[in-house]
């Protein structure tokens, strides 16, 4: 028989396959409850199925489309009034394959209503309560791309750098009041979300591919190192806070009263 326990619970968006199941796997491994939420009923029952009896953990499923807005509100009223929801990880999202120019537009919309606009309303109601209680965190899926506007899809990369610029300022705003934010840049991980957009990871370089369980343990390692931001593959931190660092550095002069001396041209 499943009993409460003392993590609390965590709501994983996308917890039917790829990276949010195996995030369901090893945080119900850490003792976590958990609420699963995507929109395949069937695969997110096997995977409370088996992480029910596996683990003993009680598992929720919340059968739900994140870019219907009725069914968003659902999991927004869930998590804003829920308090034994105690970890968020905003994952579910999804790529379009293709240029600017070819893309289907319709496609492009309905990918930022899932990667923008659900995180973000997703993060508002569990920070509001978490920040009340004092406790608390989300981890909010981004990726590598969004350092990468000029080799991937700009639409795609621009909603990934949406979220790392999120969870930046969440966390400057929300470690005060006791919650933790961290962002998560993935690589290259072999999972589903490219075959849906139609592309074929095997066309890259296999050295440039993680496995997914190797991705979420190190995640879950920079979740617990206590990262604001996490990035799985890349071999040295030193490089990702000299870039933080080189970003930081232009602000005294990001804005002032006069224009910089060489566009003074008249
Ligand atoms: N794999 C990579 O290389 C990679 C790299 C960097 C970042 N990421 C990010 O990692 C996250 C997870 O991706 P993944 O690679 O694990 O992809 P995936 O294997 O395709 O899984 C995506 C998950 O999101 C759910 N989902 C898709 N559309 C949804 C909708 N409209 N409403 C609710 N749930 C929906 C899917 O379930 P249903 O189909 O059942 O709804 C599935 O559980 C994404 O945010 C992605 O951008 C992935």
């Amino acid at each position: 028989m499943a009993t409460s326990n003392s993590n609390g619970t965590a709501l994983i968006t996308g917890a039917s396959t790829g990276i949010g199941a195996t995030y369901a796997d090893r945080l119900a491994r850490r003792g976590y409850d958990l609420v699963l939420v995507a929109r395949d009923r069937q695969r997110l029952d096997s995977v409370a199925v088996r992480l029910r009896s596996q683990y003993g953990v009680q598992v929720d499923v919340l059968q739900a489309d994140l870019t219907d807005r009725a069914s968003l509100a659902h999991v927004e009223q869930r998590l804003a009034t829920d308090s034994r929801i105690s970890l968020l990880l905003n994952n579910a999202g999804n790529t379009v394959e293709g240029s600017f120019v070819s893309s289907d537009i319709d496609k492009v919309e309905n990918m930022i209503t899932l990667n923008v606009i659900a995180p973000t309303r997703l993060a508002k109601a569990a920070a509001a309560r978490m920040a009340q209680e004092g406790k608390g965190a989300i981890i909010n899926i981004g990726s590598v791309t969004a350092m990468m506007a000029e080799t991937f899809s700009g639409t795609y990369s621009g909603t990934k750098a949406y979220m790392l610029n999120l969870t930046q300022a969440m966390q400057v705003e929300l470690a005060p009041a006791g919650v933790r934010v961290q962002a998560v840049l993935p690589g290259a991980t072999r999972t589903e979300i490219w075959e849906r957009a139609g592309i074929d990871i095997n066309a890259l370089p296999k050295e440039m591919v993680m496995a997914v369980d190797d991705m979420v343990d190190a995640a879950l390692a920079g979740f617990d190192q206590g990262e604001t931001v996490t990035l799985p593959a890349l071999p040295d931190m030193a490089d990702w806070q000299a870039f933080t660092a080189a970003r930081l550095a232009l602000q005294p002069n990001l804005s002032r009263s006069t224009a910089a001396p060489r566009y003074l041209t008249a």
